[in-house]
C-alpha cells in the first residue's frame, strides 16, 4: 500500500463523482442511511480546501470533508470514508488525524463534533479527545439535524423531539483540557518505596 493523504485542492475536483458513489455504496453495505451528498457538493468541498482525499497512485482510496454549523461555533468532520480493498490497515485513522488538524487549524475556537453509531468512529474520535455528550451539547443548527433525513432512524429522532437517537454523540471542546488517554495509565509505572533500616546501634562493635 502507497497511499497519500492530501488536503484537497481544485486539482482534485475529477475525483467528486466518485467519492460520492463510494461514500453511498459502503452506506447501502452498512444498511444505515446517510445525509446526502451531492456531487457540487462534495465538489466545492474540494475546492474550497475543506477535504482530505487519499489516493493509491491515481485510485481514491479514502475521503472525509468538513462541514461548519452554528455560525462556524460547530465543525463537523463528516463523510469518512475507506475503500473497501483498504480497510483495517490504519487508513481512516489517518485520515481523521489530517481532518482534524486541518478542522482545528482553520477553526481553532470551534468545537468539533460527530454523531455515529459506528465503533470504529468511536475509538478513533476518543482518541483524538471527543468525549461522549447528550445531543443538547451539539449544534441546534436545522441544517445539520436535516442531514438525518436520509437515516433509517429519523422517526426515533423526531420522536424524541431531536434530544436522542440511536447514535453517541461525540465532541471535542478546544477550551476543555485534553484527557489523559487510557494507555497512558496503563502505562505509568508505580515505583515501590524501599525503606532501608538504619543500622542498630547495639550490633554495632
Ligand atoms: C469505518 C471505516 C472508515 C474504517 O476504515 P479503516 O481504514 O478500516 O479503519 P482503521 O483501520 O483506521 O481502524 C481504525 C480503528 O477502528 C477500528 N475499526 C475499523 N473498522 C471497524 C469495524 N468495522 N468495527 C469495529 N471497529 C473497527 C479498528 O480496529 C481501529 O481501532 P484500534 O485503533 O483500536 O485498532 C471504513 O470501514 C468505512 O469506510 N466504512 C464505511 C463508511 C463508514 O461507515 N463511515 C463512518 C461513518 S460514521
Amino acid at each position: 500500500m502507497n497511499v497519500e493523504i492530501h488536503i484537497a485542492n481544485s486539482s482534485f475536483v475529477g475525483y467528486s463523482q466518485e467519492i460520492c458513489d463510494l461514500i453511498y455504496e459502503s452506506a447501502q453495505a452498512r444498511g444505515t442511511g446517510i445525509a446526502k451528498r451531492s456531487t457540487e457538493y462534495v465538489a466545492e468541498k474540494i475546492e474550497a480546501g475543506k477535504a482530505v482525499i487519499a489516493l493509491d497512485g491515481d485510485k481514491l482510496v479514502g475521503f472525509s470533508y468538513i462541514e461548519t454549523f452554528s455560525h462556524k461555533r460547530f465543525v463537523a468532520n463528516s463523510g469518512l470514508v475507506v475503500h473497501p480493498d483498504y480497510r483495517n490497515q490504519g487508513l481512516a485513522k489517518k485520515i481523521k488525524k489530517k481532518i482534524f488538524d486541518l478542522s482545528r487549524k482553520l477553526y481553532p475556537n470551534a468545537k468539533i463534533f460527530s454523531i455515529t453509531t459506528g465503533l470504529a468512529v468511536m475509538k478513533m474520535n476518543t482518541e483524538l479527545g471527543f468525549k461522549p455528550v447528550t445531543f443538547s451539547e451539539l449544534t441546534d443548527d436545522e441544517e445539520f439535524w436535516n442531514g438525518c433525513k436520509g437515516c433509517r432512524n429519523y422517526d426515533i429522532l423526531q420522536r424524541n423531539n431531536f434530544k436522542m437517537c440511536l447514535c453517541t454523540g461525540l465532541l471535542y471542546d478546544p477550551k476543555e483540557p485534553s484527557i489523559q488517554k487510557p494507555s497512558t495509565f496503563a502505562k505509568k509505572v508505580v515505583k515501590p518505596v524501599i525503606k532501608t533500616r538504619k543500622p542498630n546501634k547495639l550490633y554495632k562493635k
